[in-house]
């Protein structure tokens, strides 16, 4: 899982190199373009090759461009208990509570620390195919609630304000799903965001969601990205998951621009 490439200038779009990225994207799930050097808007723009780019709401967004979120060590939990947030801190996938999920999230390096700061992921297909039988057949079929805010959460999510809070969308995912390009099925799980298994007693739901995890997150299936400043890092939500890592020195900042487009309801 995981390529890295240099020598393109994603400002000077051009079409046969855009049909090779997308293939690189599908084989390997993360995609890094190397030594980038783009203003809010020209990131938004390259990006909208990919896909259409959508705003979140729940993250800041550049002044030039509101397509563009913000993800910085300066996050603050404004509405909540003011304190530092990590975004992304455990295993996940993106928008998992939303009904139509982003297919790709975009991240750019503007400011990156000397040391720390890696973001993990998993290819989930692989964590799939690595399943017993017996299992895959077990699960083929079942489907999950995932919440904003779930009663599993291992990270804190930011705090909204109430009246987006009851408009909140919940969701229900299958367990497993097809990724509607690659015709492949992975591991559809977000260990942030899910709440029950639809039709499980909630002990052997926890139970399933938590043994589901675990072998998900196993090193075998992992790649971890140590930023340089420049990076465009694409990954796809629909078969792999990721996680933040806030383990750089504290006076040091990390400042990445963020962009993701959208995607259709999980099958
Ligand atoms: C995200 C995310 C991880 C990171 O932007 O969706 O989870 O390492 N980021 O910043
Ligand atoms: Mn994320």
């Amino acid at each position: 899982m995981a390529v890295a490439i240099s020598g393109i200038d994603l400002n000077r779009p051009d079409p046969a190199t855009h049909g090779a990225l997308v293939d690189a994207l599908h084989e390997n799930l993360v995609l890094c373009v190397r030594g980038q050097s783009l203003t809010p808007v020209a990131f938004r723009d390259a990006m909208a090759r990919f896909g259409t780019p959508v705003q979140r709401k729940q993250l800041a967004a550049t002044p030039e461009c509101a397509e563009v979120n913000i993800i910085s060590s300066e996050d603050r939990d404004e509405l909540g208990d003011g304190k530092k947030l990590v975004n992304g801190a455990s295993w996940h996938t993106d928008d998992s509570f939303m009904r139509e999920p982003c297919s790709l999230t975009m991240l750019y390096g503007v400011i990156v620390p000397s040391r720390g700061g890696d973001t993990q992921f998993v290819n989930m297909y692989a964590a799939y195919e690595a399943l017993p039988a017996e299992t895959r057949a077990r699960i083929d079929g079942l489907k999950v609630i995932h919440r904003y805010q779930s009663s599993r959460q291992t990270n804190r999510v930011s705090q909204r304000p109430a009246e987006e809070m009851a408009a909140m969308p919940e969701a229900t995912h299958p367990l497993v799903r097809t990724h509607p390009e690659t015709g492949r099925k992975a591991l559809y799980l977000n260990a942030n965001r899910m709440e029950q298994v639809v039709g499980l007693e909630r002990a052997e739901s926890d139970a399933l969601l938590d043994a589901l995890i675990a072998h998900a997150i196993e090193p075998r299936f992992q790649y971890r990205h140590a930023w340089q400043r420049g990076d465009v890092v694409i990954w796809d939500n629909r078969c792999t998951m990721h996680k933040a890592n806030a383990d750089y020195p504290e006076d040091e900042r990390r400042l990445m621009h963020r962009v993701i487009v959208a995607g259709t309801a999980p099958v």
